[in-house]
This record gives C-alpha cells, structure tokens and sequence, in this order.
C-alpha cells in the first residue's frame, strides 16, 4: 500500500502518472476511456460515478463509466453534461439539486463535476463525475482533472 498523497494536487499529480503508463501503447479510444474512469473511480474518494459520454449525431451518448447504469442520451444544452457541451467549458455543481435540469442518473448523486474533452478545439465528448457529497468539486479538482483529459486525449490521437 502506497502512502496517501499529501494534497489534492499531489494526488493529481500521482493519478497523472498512473494514467500516463496504464494508456501508454494503447490508442483505442474506448479502451482507454475504460480505464480512465476505472482509475478515476478507484482512486479519488466520494465517488458515486465516472465516466463519459461521447457527441454522437449531435447528441451525447453514454461511453465507458464505473457507477449505476445511466442515461444513454443527453441533448447539448440539457442538464450538466449538456450545459458543459454546450459552453465547451468545465461545469462544477456543489449542488446538483439546485441544478436547473439536472438529470437524475443515481439518487445518491449530490455534487457533479463535467470535464470537456476537446480535440483541436473541436468537443468529442465529456468527462462526468458524481460524487455523494455536497460541493465534493472545486477548481483544483476541475485543473486536476484537465490535465487527466489532455493525457487521456493525447493518448488516442493519431
Ligand atoms: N447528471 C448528469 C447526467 C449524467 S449522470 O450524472 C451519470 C446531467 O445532469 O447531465
């Protein structure tokens, strides 16, 4: 068992790591989204859900994830994911309750986070996490998390 990082930020910067070896050698887009969100769920605390969903004709559909089966599809500009969608801009809610059209996927989702991921500035998806407690997500969490999506999207660029 390895120590506990100090830090929010030192955690980051050791999931930054993990993440960077365990998609070296692979570019298939879904495997490593895969084992994004398993590394994510099994290594940041008050998880409820991970995972992504991908822009699919317009629309979000649900991508590899740990958690409670979830929505498959979701209009840009609906609930959190799609208001990250559409802004193309990393959303934090401390309180999904008071979230105008937050979709219930998991009644034991309390705060969520939204990652954009963006390729040449272009939006193929998101990065989606819940967490059972209130305001579990703030702006180191948001750069933390960025700098897992760039790694992540470097990964499966061509
Ligand atoms: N809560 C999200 C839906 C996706 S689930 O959290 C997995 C939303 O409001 O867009």
């Amino acid at each position: 068992m390895t120590d506990q990082p100090a830090s929010k930020r030192d955690l980051y910067e050791q999931l930054a790591a993990q993440l960077f070896s365990l998609l070296a050698g692979e570019r298939d887009l879904v495997a490593n989204a895969a084992n994004f969100s398993s590394l994510l769920f099994n290594s940041l605390p008050d998880l409820n859900w991970a995972g992504f969903y991908f822009v699919k004709d317009g629309e979000l559909v649900l991508g590899p994830f740990q958690g409670q089966p979830a929505c498959v599809r979701i209009k840009i500009g609906q609930g959190v994911c799609g208001s990250a969608a559409a802004k193309c801009e990393t959303v934090i809610v401390p309180n999904v309750h008071e979230f105008p059209g937050h979709i219930a996927c998991d009644s034991a989702s309390n705060s969520e986070i939204v990652v954009p991921l963006l390729k040449d500035s272009h939006l193929i998806g998101l990065l989606d996490l819940d967490s059972p407690k209130l305001s579990r997500f703030d702006r180191e969490d948001a750069d933390g998390l960025e700098e897992l999506v760039r790694i992540f999207l470097s990964s499966v660029s061509s």
